[in-house]
């Protein structure tokens, strides 16, 4: 007679479970702010476009600090989509980081280009345009404001 051996349990993993609930939670945010309407302009932010850093929530949810962002390449952000890019000193750009070829999802961000594992399609981090195929098209931007050091999704 042989008890049944006992599994290993491996249980969840707490840490994804946490992600999740993170980015449920943000998700939920996000919808909570947005109030069902996509306009840019809906909201009590329309009154003061010129305040400089006097808003403590300016819109928009924080994404990253400028200096995360390497001078003449990007950082890729998958979990919000964006890859954020620096192609001149203190010029930010932001663009969607799914790949108009076949919707991957950029893998890295070297020598000025925007990569897309997937097939090879490479995007220029100034504009999101092609630099080299297959992909047709540009990579769409994405609105981001910056104040001070934060970066953030419009
Ligand atoms: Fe990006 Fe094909 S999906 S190159």
């Amino acid at each position: 007679m042989s008890s049944a051996s006992s599994q290993p349990t491996a249980g969840p993993d707490r840490r994804t479970v946490v992600a999740a609930v993170g980015a449920a939670g943000l998700a939920a945010a996000l919808t909570a702010c947005g109030s069902g309407d996509d306009s840019a302009d809906a909201g009590p932010a329309d009154a003061g476009t010129a305040a400089t850093g006097a808003a403590p929530d300016g819109g928009g949810t924080a994404l990253a600090r400028t200096a995360d962002i390497p001078e003449g390449g990007g950082k890729i952000f998958k979990d919000r989509g964006v890859v954020v890019t620096q192609p001149t000193a203190g010029t930010y750009k932001a663009f969607s980081a799914e790949c108009t070829h076949q919707g991957c999802a950029v893998g890295s961000v070297k020598d000025g280009t925007i990569v897309c594992p997937c097939h090879g399609s490479e995007f220029s981090v100034s504009d999101g345009s092609v630099r080299k195929g297959p992909a047709t098209k540009g990579l769409a931007p994405a609105r981001i404001t910056v104040s001070g050091d934060d970066i953030r999704l419009a």
